[in-house]
């Protein structure tokens, strides 16, 4: 007899908006109970809604990802409320840029705090529930900027180079588990992030993609869906770059 699968449950940072906004939707459409986490709880609660209006399972948590304890204890927290916790989306991130000979030790620190050292700490925290139930999916969000470097974004490129190296580690350390770490490194994807950016450099970016557009926040949605998924049981360790062709060269 084959074992039914359970209702799984997967915390997505950086929920309220954006990337992970989409990734959360696209999650719950599959069945799973979503966990939204950012630090605006009013706009967690619009995406939570949309969710449960569209017959999924959500839930919020507000919480600042920088803050190493909270970290810590919302992902305990919501492993014993939900009684497992079976996906973890490390989504959340920001940007400080600025060119080298200006950044300052403050830009640099916040960026390695806020899009490393965060998900270092939720991935430490949640491989213990994972590992009592001997299934897991971590799903680190990239940058291709973490893969062939950025003008201007020495913080940011040397943050999310960081999280290859910590997902391919942990891909390593957990496979006799049955968890898997995988990386999702979008191009450039159509978000209040880029939608900050001068025109010109989004043209530039565009003229740089064999695809010729920006992605949207649901294509890099599909690509976690992929390795949360039960069929990527023998994806690990992987960095996908969904950049509509932008460093396939
Ligand atoms: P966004 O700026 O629209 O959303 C970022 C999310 O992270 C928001 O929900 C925000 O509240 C949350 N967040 C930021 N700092 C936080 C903190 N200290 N505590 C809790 N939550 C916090 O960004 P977007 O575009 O949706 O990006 C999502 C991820 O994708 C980021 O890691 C980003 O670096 C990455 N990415 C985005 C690209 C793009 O072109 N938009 C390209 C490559 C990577």
């Amino acid at each position: 007899m084959t074992q039914a699968i359970p209702v799984r449950v997967a915390l997505v940072t950086g929920a309220s908006r954006g990337i992970g906004a989409a990734i959360a939707q696209s999650l719950a459409r599959q069945g799973r109970h979503v966990v939204l986490v950012a630090r605006d709880a009013a706009k967690l609660a619009e995406v939570e809604k949309s969710i449960l209006d569209a017959g999924g399972k959500a839930s919020v948590h507000a919480c600042d990802i920088s803050d190493t304890a909270a970290v810590e204890k919302l992902v305990d927290d919501v492993a014993t409320a939900q009684g497992r916790l079976d996906i973890l989306v490390n989504n959340a991130g920001i940007t400080r840029d600025g060119l080298i000979l200006r950044m300052t030790d403050e830009q640099f620190d916040e960026v390695i705090r806020v899009n490393l050292k965060s998900a270092f700490v939720a991935c430490r925290t949640a491989l213990r529930p994972m590992m009592r139930n001997k299934w897991g999916r971590i799903i680190n969000i990239g940058s291709v900027s973490g893969l062939v470097g950025n003008a201007g974004q020495s913080n940011y490129a040397t943050a999310k180079a960081g999280l290859v190296g910590l997902t391919k580690s942990i891909a390593k350390e957990m496979a006799a588990k049955n968890i898997t770490a995988n990386v999702v490194a979008p191009g450039f994807i159509e978000t209040d992030m880029t939608g900050v950016l001068p025109q010109q450099v989004k043209d530039y970016a565009v003229a740089a993609t064999p695809l010729k557009r920006m992605g949207s926040a649901a294509e890099i949605a599909g690509a976690v869906a992929y390795f949360a998924s039960e069929e990527a049981s023998y994806t690990t360790g992987q960095v996908l770059a969904v950049d509509g062709g932008m460093t396939m060269y």
